[in-house]
């Protein structure tokens, strides 16, 4: 089981990494890889198990915050059901159309291998198309929208070795916030 502290934390070199494509079928490493972000992510997001594991909660994370320096992702967006959630896992994933509408999550983005307060926004597409390959090597197509879209949109920055701190202006944090709708 993954527990918090084997996340990269932002100090990590490896996070600045621009991540492989993924030859199939998935290796044996990968595919527990996934198996332990799936998981990790879904517990994380249940409050007893996030309390009884120490889990800080996140719904999604990419394959180098483990040190994997391989294109997927794994995303557990809970449903309008408490604690019911969708998982997505997507291999080489490439944003094929987006929105012009932007918008950005007011209490600021968090990820899971930024263990600090960050004040600032970013504007993102609010709507987005994903194509990439699920774990079997079929291709796959997800439509997302605001905080789902939000969260494809971190993870594959970090496929490309960037943070979400970095898409902060440094000097005006909340710039343009009145620009761009708030989530
Ligand atoms: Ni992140």
């Amino acid at each position: 089981m993954l527990r918090t502290k084997d996340i990269l934390d932002e100090k990590d070199k490896r996070l600045r990494m621009v991540s492989k494509e993924v030859e199939f079928p998935l290796s044996d490493k990968d595919m527990e890889a996934i198996k332990l972000m799936k998981e990790y992510l879904t517990n994380s997001q249940i409050e007893d198990l996030a309390e009884k594991y120490k889990l800080r909660p996140g719904m999604g994370m990419a394959a180098i915050q483990l040190g994997i320096p391989k294109r997927y992702l794994v995303i557990v967006h809970e449903q309008e059901i408490k604690e019911t959630f969708k998982t997505y896992v997507v291999i080489n994933p490439t944003i094929t159309s987006s929105s012009e509408e932007k918008i950005y999550v007011e209490e600021g983005e968090g990820c899971l291998s930024v263990n600090r307060p960050v004040d600032g926004i970013i504007p993102r597409c609010a709507r987005i198309t994903v194509e990439g390959f699920d774990e079997l090597g079929k291709p796959i197509k997800v439509r997302a929208r605001e905080e789902l879209a939000i969260a494809f949109q971190h993870e594959i920055d970090h496929l490309n070795g960037i943070l979400f701190v970095d898409r902060i202006d440094k000097k005006h944090p909340f710039k343009d916030s009145d620009k761009y709708r708030a989530i």
